[in-house]
């Protein structure tokens, strides 16, 4: 429930109250003993609508690579257990090997998916996006000007791209390797496929930036003329709740899911170091100087158990779930 709203319902309980007051005066002049019955029961219908209207924002789940929404029980099991009566979703699109479509695809279905829930979800829902649903979440919000997304939830996603050699790569192109996997992915035939799409090999610079239609799009490193509507609806989240951790094993380097990446040299700058958020160029230093970025990093969590991991999402999740 939104301020405004709880301080109406208080007023309208508060109102409310005060015409069952004058009521017991009136009585009370003639029948003195009502008092002692009345009170209280004003006392709980002011409880009474005060709870009633309290609910926990609906949440959406966005899966990543691979996934569906059956790998999220666990959690919805967690959200039930803290949150009772939240209405969450997970969005069935895109599934299994459906997620290696375009990234812009995916985004233009999910965001038909989640534009109803958000419109019938009058205090705002939050997002709790899965690795490379993560990316879909980072652009559904840039692209919807009027979302209602209060907090959204990164959950060791490639924020910053992905470089690094991986059983997914080994399965999907067996014949190439992360030093030469740029020669795929930054063509067009490449930017078919998903992960493609954040693919940020640190060596080829130039045809990153002239060839990915994702990523360096969505970071506007390469200039486009809705760069600034879409920083704007960006920063229309009220949180960012970045979580990632050493022990990864997918997302390389693991600290892209905290907005650092690899230099030329392979070696790690963090977020603040970043061109990107030094030019603010897509919201991220402003999200950051507004205290709004929280930064979780977890050990001894591999890829796949960050959604099942009841210590991560009680550190790291559940307090955010207002
Ligand atoms: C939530 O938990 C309650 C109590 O354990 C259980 O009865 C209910 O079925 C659960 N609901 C969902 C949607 O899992
Ligand atoms: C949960 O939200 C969806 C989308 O807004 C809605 O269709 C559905 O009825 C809600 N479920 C409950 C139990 O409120
Ligand atoms: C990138 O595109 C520009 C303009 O089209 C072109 O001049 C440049 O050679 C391209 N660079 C690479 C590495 O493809
Ligand atoms: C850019 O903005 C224009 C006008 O608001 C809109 O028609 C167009 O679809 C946008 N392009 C992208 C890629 O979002
Ligand atoms: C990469 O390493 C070389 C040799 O150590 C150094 O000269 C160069 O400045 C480094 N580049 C960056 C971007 O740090
Ligand atoms: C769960 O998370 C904790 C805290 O990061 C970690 O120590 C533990 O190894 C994780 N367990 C699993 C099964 O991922």
């Amino acid at each position: 429930m939104g301020a405004g709203e709880a301080a109406s319902a208080l007023i309208r309980a508060r109102s409310g109250a005060s015409e069952w007051l004058n009521l017991q005066a009136g009585i009370m002049r003639h029948h003195p003993g009502y008092i002692g019955v009345l009170a209280p029961l004003c006392i709980f219908i002011i409880f009474l609508l005060l709870t009633l209207t309290a609910s926990y924002k609906p949440i959406i789940v966005v899966h990543g690579l691979f996934d569906s929404p059956s790998d999220f029980h666990q959690l919805l099991e967690f959200i039930n257990e803290t949150h009772a009566g939240t209405n969450v979703t997970v969005v069935d699109l895109f599934d299994r090997t459906e997620s290696l479509k375009p990234l812009w695809m995916q985004v233009e279905g999910f965001r038909q998916a989640i534009y109803p829930i958000m419109q019938n979800a009058v205090d705002g829902v939050h997002l709790i996006c899965y690795s490379q649903g993560g990316l879909i979440c980072r652009a559904l919000l840039s692209t919807m000007p009027n979302h209602n997304v209060d907090t959204f939830i990164s959950l060791s996603s490639p924020q910053m791209g992905q470089y690094g050699d991986t059983k997914y790569l080994k399965w999907l192109f067996p014949e190439y390797m992360k030093s030469n996997l740029y020669r795929l992915c930054y063509t067009q035939l490449g930017q078919d496929f998903s992960i493609c799409n954040y693919w940020n090999d640190p060596h080829h610079r130039d045809l990153y930036l002239n060839n990915s239609n994702f990523l360096a799009l969505l970071n506007d490193e390469r200039l486009h003329p809705n760069a600034t509507a879409w920083k704007r609806n960006l920063l229309r989240i009220r949180k960012l709740v970045l979580i990632g951790g050493p022990d990864d094993g997918v997302i390389t380097p693991w600290q892209s899911s905290l907005f650092a990446f690899y230099d030329s040299n392979e070696t790690v700058k963090e977020m603040t170091s970043q061109p990107v958020y030094l030019l603010d160029t897509f919201g991220l230093k402003t999200l950051n100087a507004r205290g709004d970025i929280i930064f979780y990093i977890m050990p001894g969590v591999t890829h796949t158990y960050w959604h099942s991991n009841r210590t991560v999402y009680d550190t790291c999740i559940s307090k955010w779930l207002t």
